[in-house]
């Protein structure tokens, strides 16, 4: 065998070597923290509410969590937003959210626990896309109705600032509200309500 031989199979050694440590390694790195995830706590992971901290949302802004694996957005609403809502009724399909979408504590004109903060799931109601937020007052492509809301890429579904659907759009009904709990001034809890508000 050639000297350049015997180097090859020795690096070809070496290299099996360093594979079964290395998988030895892993294996014993997997273990524990499998047998920590046994089907009902990994069942409870994915179901398992989130904390939202808005201490530095500034008004008019927005926060995105996931929560089950879907955005869930936070908005700021400024007092000029939240004094617009009601002028967007006659144009919506729900204005009351009398389809439930949302917890009874949320049945009201801000679809919300506090006027200054819209909790909602960012999944559009027509095919499941996730609308972008377009907080502007009259943009030029969105027309000088607009009083701020979401917008769908996919098909043009528009939705305003309490997540309610616009008339004469593909999307049915209102964003769903999810349950939620504010746990202090800076932080909701997504996904828990505690049976209150
Ligand atoms: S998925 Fe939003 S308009 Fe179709």
């Amino acid at each position: 065998m050639s000297a350049q031989g015997v180097n090859t199979s020795r690096r070809r050694v070496l290299v099996a070597a360093t594979s079964v440590v290395g998988a030895v390694g892993a294996g014993y790195a997997l273990v524990p923290f499998v047998a920590s995830m046994n089907p009902s706590a990994r069942a409870r992971a994915a179901g398992a509410p989130v904390e939202a901290d808005i201490s530095k949302l500034e008004p008019g802004a927005l926060l995105r969590v996931k929560w089950r694996g879907k955005p869930v957005w936070v908005v700021h609403r400024t007092p000029e937003m939240i004094d617009a809502l009601p002028s967007n009724d006659p144009r919506l399909v729900d204005p009351t959210s009398e389809v439930d979408h949302q917890p009874s504590y949320c049945k009201n004109p801000s679809r919300s626990i506090k006027p200054e903060y819209l909790v909602a799931i960012g999944i559009c109601t027509h095919l499941g896309c996730s609308p972008t937020y377009r907080p502007e007052f009259a943009p030029d492509d969105l027309g000088p109705e607009w009083k701020g809301g979401f917008h769908c890429p996919c098909h043009g579904s528009r939705f305003d600032l309490a997540a309610r659907v616009f008339k004469n759009v593909p999307a049915p009904t209102n964003l769903w509200i999810p349950k939620h709990v504010y746990l202090n001034d800076n932080t909701i809890l997504i996904g828990e309500d505690r049976g209150t508000a």
